[in-house]
């Protein structure tokens, strides 16, 4: 039995601690913040899953790869649409209390799924209700919790993950020392000006696995949700209104997604958010609104309550008038590679949830993906934990090329400009948002060599230093893929990238970032 460090404490983080727990392990969890803050609490749409007769995991593997853009690993994606009906029957016995309607479970339907098959809860607060769920689990094992601990760096010895440096609120760094460390971190939209994540979204556990050397890929593939709410802190406003019915619109009130794609309002993510964003740029920077009013105010009430509570608070009343939406950073579809059970290239080291790049979502994820993702591949790296590493997992040193230049070497000096967030974050968004071109990738480039992160000394400048070296990670993978791809649109080359060859791990086709390779 292993003595296993979880870190982060979204679904799953605490996934994987309640099931390391009930299969005999010492379970240690860390999380940056109190317990419950993060991601999944914000998901708001739901959690896709085949639990309906008229669908199939056939269905569910198609879509998730068609929106995937010829990336997705299908035996990746065939995990995923396999198991993922199990692992939300587990969510049920652990307490999530899944809307039910007078037939039985309710379903939605979200962008790209051929069939409604997103089971939701409280509305539009699924994700809040996992994780009270999960907690609630977590807390009846003996799992020690440590809230308000950041995750510095990973300890490394004779090329194995054997521990972490953390760093608590009053400033003290503490060695954790573990047989397995499981990162579970989440992702990274605040290296973007705009962004539905919550302020804790920086990337840490992504960049600390690049500092120990483990393989990172996809970082160019940024997921922009089409709809926050175009006001302060760009709330997000979930696809699943529109797959009630709301319609995007433009200035001059027409729906103007049916002249980009067939599917109009419901073509795939990566889709929709450019056509948004091209829309507001032709119409002056004006954003495109949000036409919910069909649903009517008792049923944007009852099924969104949440936002309905948000959207209203705002100051529109969206029963009555479009609302006014702009894209937003959203989801990392790139980030540590692991195999099909949470393994990393770095022994010792696994990697969970929106941390992870399994493979499961290519170039552009499939909407309510992602909670699946999470309990799908946390449940499995809890079956291994304990088991040898394999003595080849198969991760292959390509593509390191991408990592040279300004995403070859660590941030942290005690010289130079020290990064500047707000600065930062404005960068990414100007030139590695939704549309990117090599001008504007290489003066990003420029900008960021410029800046050097301080040593980490409390949890802003540790979240910085994780920032530039993620920022300067993707803007170069950014650069190295030619060719426009999902999520990686380049106005200077939109042609649909000829090295889309599906991506499996352990071939990732570009550009894999490992850091000894750099
Ligand atoms: C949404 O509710 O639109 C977001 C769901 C997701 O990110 O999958």
């Amino acid at each position: 039995m292993a003595r296993v460090l979880v870190i982060g404490g979204g679904i799953a983080g605490l996934w994987a601690a309640v099931k390391a727990t009930d299969a005999g392990h010492t379970v240690e969890l860390v999380t940056k913040a109190e317990l419950a803050e993060g991601n999944t609490r914000y998901a708001q749409g739901g959690i896709a899953a085949v639990l309906f007769p008229d669908d199939s995991a056939e269905r569910h593997f198609a879509d998730t790869i068609d929106a995937g853009a010829g990336l997705a690993d299908p035996a990746a994606v065939r995990v995923l649409v396999d198991e993922g009906p199990s692992r939300v029957r587990d969510l049920i016995r652990f307490g999530v209390a899944f809307d039910r309607g007078e037939s039985g479970l309710e379903r939605g339907l979200e962008a790209a799924h051929s069939r409604a098959r997103i089971l939701h809860a409280g509305g539009d607060a699924t994700g809040a209700a996992i994780e009270r769920a999960l907690i609630a689990t977590v807390r009846r094992r003996s799992v020690a919790i440590d809230e308000h601990t950041m995750l510095l760096d990973l300890l490394v010895e004779h090329g194995r993950a054997v521990g972490a440096r953390l760093l608590a609120t009053s400033g003290a760094v503490a060695q954790r020392r573990a047989d397995i460390v499981v990162l579970a971190t989440g992702g990274s939209g605040c290296l973007f000006r705009h962004t539905t994540n919550p302020s804790v979204a920086t990337g840490d556990g992504v960049a600390a696995a690049w500092r120990a050397g483990a393989q990172l890929a996809d970082l160019e593939f940024t997921q922009f949700h089409p709809t926050a709410l175009a006001a302060p802190g760009t709330p997000l406003i979930s696809e699943a209104v529109r797959g009630e019915g709301a319609a995007l619109r433009d200035a001059l009130g027409h729906r103007f997604m049916f002249d980009v794609d067939p599917r109009g309002d419901l073509a795939p993510r990566d889709v929709v958010a450019r056509a948004v964003w091209r829309r507001s740029l032709e119409q002056g920077g004006a954003p495109v609104l949000l036409d919910a009013t069909a649903l009517g105010s008792e049923t944007l009430a009852r099924r969104f309550p949440g936002l309905d509570a948000v959207v209203r608070a705002a100051g529109f009343d969206w029963a009555r008038e479009p609302v006014p939406v702009t894209p937003a950073a959203h989801y990392a579809m790139g980030g540590i590679v692991t195999d099909l059970h949470g393994r990393t290239s770095l022994p010792g080291l696994f990697a969970v949830g929106e941390a992870a790049r399994t493979g499961v979502h290519g170039a552009n994820r499939l909407a309510s993906n992602s909670l699946l993702e999470a309990a799908v591949f946390a449940d499995r790296a809890a079956l291994v934990l304990d088991d040898r590493w394999p003595d080849s997992t198969g991760f292959a040193r390509t593509g390191a090329e991408a990592a040279g230049g300004a995403g070859g070497a660590p941030s942290e000096s005690e010289s130079g400009e020290v990064v500047d967030r707000g600065e930062l974050r404005e960068l990414m968004w100007r030139h590695v948002g939704l549309e990117r071109d090599a001008r504007g990738l290489a003066e990003a480039s420029a900008r960021l060599a410029d800046w050097s992160a301080a040593a980490p000394r409390d949890r802003r400048s540790a979240e910085d230093r994780n920032l530039l070296d993620l920022a300067r990670l993707t803007v170069a993978a950014a650069l190295a893929r030619s060719g426009s791809l999902g999520a990686h649109f380049r106005t200077d080359d939109p042609a649909v990238a000829t090295d889309s060859a599906t991506a499996s791990v352990g071939a990732a086709p570009a550009p894999a970032l490992d850091r000894e390779a750099a």
